[in-house]
């Protein structure tokens, strides 16, 4: 038994997408999320910045005592997993392994899709994952960087609808049957991913076998929690009010607050 929190980092309020599966899943488990808004985009970012920002992340959450990490951004996992996993000691789980798994085992045809990050996108890891997996699955892979952004700006439907499905324009002519959301922020506006896409496509939320996964680490390394005082805190380096307004809704908390924190390391 082990009643110490789950930490999640996003570079923004995306990282809510697997925060809400995991909590789903294993309702006995506390959960501490920092999003760094302050930061956001972190997919237009160098390597470097993103590694120096999720290092930032990384020691908030575990100033909070946390006995494993989830990285709930797509990006922060294509480029600076590797090494947070050297540098803290408890377990650290990515959201695109799980993605790559769950897709790989979605698609019929074996044609996949992912839309993310430029960083994500570029580090072509949802590829080489897809690739270990099986070989023979063809993948089409495309940068949408006006997405996550617009999840954070809160932009009415029509905005949405209008941004998703220009977005999305260079997969016309492609051929797949399963899309992967390779943002975390991109399952906030599902209903409008599958406005654009139609009925026919697939579409993989990586939170899910997220939550699945980081159930089996728990039971396997013996940390799961006793259930006693189940509590769930969220930070923010952006503004408090702005990440409560859609955090609520979205996770059906309506008591949620959200603190306002600086991750800047002191001189
Ligand atoms: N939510 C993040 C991801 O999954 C990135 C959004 C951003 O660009 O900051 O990639």
């Amino acid at each position: 038994m082990d009643d110490r929190p789950i930490g999640l980092l996003d570079s923004g309020v995306g990282g809510l997408s697997v925060v809400k599966k995991v909590i789903e899943k294993l309702p006995n488990e506390s959960t501490v999320f920092i999003g760094d808004n302050a930061h956001m985009p972190y997919g237009d970012r160098s390597q470097d910045e993103i590694i120096a920002l999720t290092r930032r992340s990384v020691a908030f959450l575990m100033s909070h005592q946390i006995k494993l990490l989830i990285i709930a951004c797509n990006t922060a996992t294509a480029v600076a997993m590797a090494t947070i996993q050297k540098e803290i000691a408890p377990q650290v789980i990515g959201v695109i392994q799980s993605g790559a798994l769950a897709a790989s085992k979605t698609t019929d045809t074996k044609h996949v899709a992912v839309v993310g990050t430029s960083v994500t996108i570029h580090s072509h890891a949802y590829a080489h994952e897809l690739h270990m997996r099986n070989p023979q699955l063809v993948v089409t892979e495309l940068a949408t960087p006006k997405l996550a952004p617009l999840v954070e700006a809160q932009a009415s439907r029509s905005q949405n609808l209008v941004t998703v499905q220009g977005s999305l324009k260079p997969l016309q002519g492609h051929d797949f049957d399963t899309l992967i959301l390779g943002c975390t922020h991109y399952p906030l506006i599902a209903s409008t991913f599958r406005q654009v896409l139609g009925p026919q496509v697939k579409i993989v939320d990586p939170a899910m076998q997220v939550a699945q996964y980081t159930a089996n680490v728990l039971a396997r390394d013996d940390l799961q929690s006793s259930g006693h005082s189940v509590y769930h805190e969220y930070y923010t380096t952006g503004d408090p009010a702005h990440f409560e307004k859609l955090a609520r809704p979205f996770l059906g908390e309506a008591g949620l607050t959200v603190q306002q924190v600086t991750t800047e390391v002191k001189p």
